[in-house]
Parts: structure tokens; sequence; C-alpha cells
């Protein structure tokens, strides 16, 4: 076994457990591949989304073919897609050339099993449901985000948003302890990364599976202590759990970025509470006003979803109005897709042609939005923390983000990757901003 390759669908936990994954491998002496015919072949799978679900198992398809030229090649599936119900058997049933399917809970047993699976062809489908395991420790990561470590700060989720697969495929919140991630954190600082982004579906609740009072607040107060050059970011944030303190700390705390991520789903009380979210739309506006106060400039983005079931057009049109009022930096948009097991898919759902107008109309509302708070950056200077190259029609620039979290591209090399450089902003195209250091 000598080279791998990792195909990773989802979200920021799941491109981290990648970088888990690649550690693993790495330490059995294997690198990465370059191309798709490699030795392991690894697809951590995503499900929150339908959409999410048809990529995975169609490039799990694609890969029948090079177990046909390679027969000794072994093919893993992991992540949250193999954790939903029967999904382990089914996927074998659908892709016997796959070797390994392993829960998420399971995912630190790749190692074995591939031995397993070259030493005696064994395969192995491994799905572990205790809704809270103990936490892996002590895996090394092989980052690969470049200037950012992630880390994660906790698992799971509680919150059973009657939409939502993740509780079930990743079972109740567990906190790392405070000693794990201060030491991961100053590895990453050691190790040179100029940011750090800590994890979690829902980061507020950090601490709450413990009773010694330790929560998100203490965390970042902790962390906001070390001394250097550096950024600290997270994500995500639950608004029914945002408290004061942690604005504050934010707010007061140079590294900490002015940036939050606050997904609010929908604008409308009557969806807020189809959805089982626990806050109401002025509850939300509440946050974004105490934020605001004592953030002025802080970016602010959302998560946003149309056709959710009962939605109707005043609804959707409470969410337009939520745009327009919070003027979120940027925003990810949804159509909701009915997840097998969830409350919200066996409520009436919304014809898939409404939806797909309510989306394109949230997209232009948005990038509207978008485009005039990008036009405010123009003129001022910013200081961004340089992430990589950029080449277009010849030409080298670098790209970076600012505080809030805009990416900014401007002039100069990749001797400035990794690196702080205020940049006066001369032009903005939507979300684009484009710059010359100064
Ligand atoms: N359909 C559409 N979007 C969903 N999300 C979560 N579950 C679903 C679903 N069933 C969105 C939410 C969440 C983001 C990560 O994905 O907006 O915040
Ligand atoms: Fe899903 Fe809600 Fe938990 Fe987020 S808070 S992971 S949307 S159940």
């Amino acid at each position: 076994m000598s080279t791998y390759k990792i195909v990773t669908y989802g979200c920021q936990m799941n491109v981290h457990e990648s970088e888990k994954i690649a550690g693993i491998l790495r330490g059995m002496g294997m690198s990465e591949s370059e191309t798709d015919s490699a030795d392991v072949v690894v697809f951590n799978t995503c499900c929150i989304r339908d959409n999410a679900e048809r990529k995975a198992v169609g490039q799990i398809g694609r890969f029948k073919q090079l177990k046909k030229e390679n027969p000794d090649a072994v093919i893993a599936v992991v992540g949250c897609m193999t954790q939903q119900d029967g999904a382990g058997l089914a996927l074998r049933k659908k892709f016997p050339f796959v070797d390994i399917v392993l829960g998420t809970n399971n995912t630190e047993k790749i190692g074995e099993y591939i031995r397993d699976a070259v030493s005696a062809r064994k395969k192995t489908v491994e799905i572990d449901d205790d809704p809270k395991p103990a936490i892996a420790e002590g895996y090394p990561y092989y980052r690969t985000s470049g200037v950012n470590a992630w880390i994660n700060i906790m698992y799971g989720c509680n919150n059973f948003c009657t939409y939502c697969v993740v509780p079930y495929v990743r079972g109740r919140e567990r906190s790392r302890t405070r000693d794990a991630i201060l030491r991961e954190f100053e590895q990453a600082l050691a190790d040179g990364y100029k940011e750090v982004t800590l994890l979690g579906q829902n980061v507020n609740s950090y601490g709450n599976d413990r009773a010694d009072g330790y929560g998100f607040a203490e965390l970042l107060t902790d962390l906001a202590k070390y001394g250097g050059d550096h950024r600290i970011r997270f994500m995500t944030s639950h608004p029914k759990d945002m408290d004061e303190k942690v604005i504050d700390i934010v707010a007061s705390s140079p590294n900490i970025c002015n940036n939050i991520h606050l997904p609010i789903q929908s604008g409308s009380d009557k969806i807020l509470k189809l959805m089982n979210r626990h806050y109401t739309r002025d509850d939300y506006l509440r946050i974004i006003d105490r934020i605001r106060e004592k953030m002025p400039d802080c970016g602010i983005t959302t998560d946003l979803m149309v056709g959710f079931p009962y939605e109707e057009e005043e609804d959707f049109e409470d969410t337009l109005d939520i745009v327009r009022r919070v003027g979120y930096s940027n925003a990810f948009t949804f159509v909701y897709s009915p997840r097998r097991g969830t409350p919200a898919a066996s409520m009436p759902q919304v014809p898939a042609e409404v939806s797909k107008r309510r989306i394109m109309r949230l997209i232009a509302e948005q990038n509207a939005v978008t485009r005039r708070l990008s036009r405010e950056y123009v003129g001022g200077v910013y200081r961004v923390l340089c992430e990589d190259v950029v080449e277009k029609n010849g030409v080298v620039s670098v790209c970076g983000r600012t505080e809030s979290g805009r990416m900014v591209t401007f002039g100069g090399d990749g001797s400035l990757v990794g690196t702080f450089c205020d940049v006066k902003i001369n032009r903005a195209q939507s979300a684009a901003l484009f710059g010359e250091k100064v």
C-alpha cells in the first residue's frame, strides 16, 4: 500500500476528519496520490441534503472501474452517510466492490481494517450507533487547509432541528477537554499556523455536557490569552445559545476575529417553531443588534433555507426581510431537502417549482446586499491574512481574508502566503474585493 486518495463531501467537520484519516494513512507509510488510481481510496461522505448524498453515490460508483483495473486497491466509505438507518448494508449491496464501510464513531479504525483488507481480503462493515461514544484523542492530523488549522472542540448535536439529520448520524454533544484543546491550539501555533478555526455543530453549547461550568466563553477567554500574531475563528453558533459573554470576549480580544456565522434558517416565526429552533426573529434581531453595538465592523454570515414544509409566501417574505435588515456579508442558501427519519420529512412538502422560485429570489436579494456591502470596503485599508496564490491570464496574485472574513485579491507572490498585509481596496465585484498592498 503506497498511495491514498481521500474524497471529501460536506462541511468543515468532514474536511477536518479527512485530515485525521490522512494522518493515519501517512502514519502507515502512504503518500497522497495525485490521480484517482490510488492503492487506497476513502470516501468521506455527507448526507445533510439529498444532492450531497447523490453526489457521493455517483462518485463511489465510478470507482468500480478502478477496482477492475487494480483488484488489490482498497475502497472505503466512511462519514455521515454510512450512519443512516440500514445504510451500511445497503452500501455494501449497491457497491459490492467496496471493502470497508465505517460509521462516524469507527473512522479511527480505518488503518486496522485496511491492513485486514490487504492481508486477507477481509471486508468490514462496522457501524457503532452509540449516541455518546468516547472522544478519540491522540490521532495525528495531516493538515491540508493552508494557513488555517481546524480544531474540533466538540462533536455531535442535541438540538434536533426537525429538518436535520446531524443528531442522528453524529450523536449527542460531547465536548473535548480544555487541556486537549489548549494542547492542540499550542501545537498549531508552534507549527506556524496563523489562523485557528474552532469547530462544532453548536460551539455555544461547548461544555454543557460537563458539570464544571467551563463553557465556550471560558474557552475563548483562555485561547485569547495566547500572545502572537494569529487569528481565531469559530463555527457554528446557534442563536438560541449565543450569549452576551461570548459577544463580549470576541469584541474585546484582538486575536478573535469579528466574524460570526449565525444561521437563522428562516425569518418566519411560524417556520422557526416548526423547525424546532427555539428562538423568534425578534430574539435573533436582538442578538444582531448586540453584536453590531459591540463590533460595528463584524462580518455576519448565515444559513438560510427555503421551501420548508408549510412555508407560505408571507413566511418567505419574512426571510427576505431578514436578509435586507441584517446585511449578511455572505449567506449559504439551501432548498429544504427531506431527510429520512426526521420529523419534517413527514410534513406536507412544498412543490419543487415554488422552492426553486424562492431560492432564486433569495439569492438575488442576498447578492444585492453583498454588492452594497462590498462597495463600502472600497477606499479602506484592511489587514489581510494571505492564504494562497491565484493565477489568472498569466498574472499571479495573492488572496486572503480580512478579519471580517471577506476575500481580497491583490498583487503579490507566494512569499506573502502566511503573512499579514495591509491592503487598500480599490474595487469590488460581487463578494470579491481587489486591492493593493500598502
Ligand atoms: N435541507 C436543506 N438544508 C439543510 N440544512 C440542514 N439540513 C437541511 C435539509 N434537510 C442546512 C441548514 C444548516 C446547514 C449546515 O445545512 O441551513 O445550517
Ligand atoms: Fe442540525 Fe440543528 Fe444541530 Fe445544526 S443545530 S446540526 S441544524 S440539528
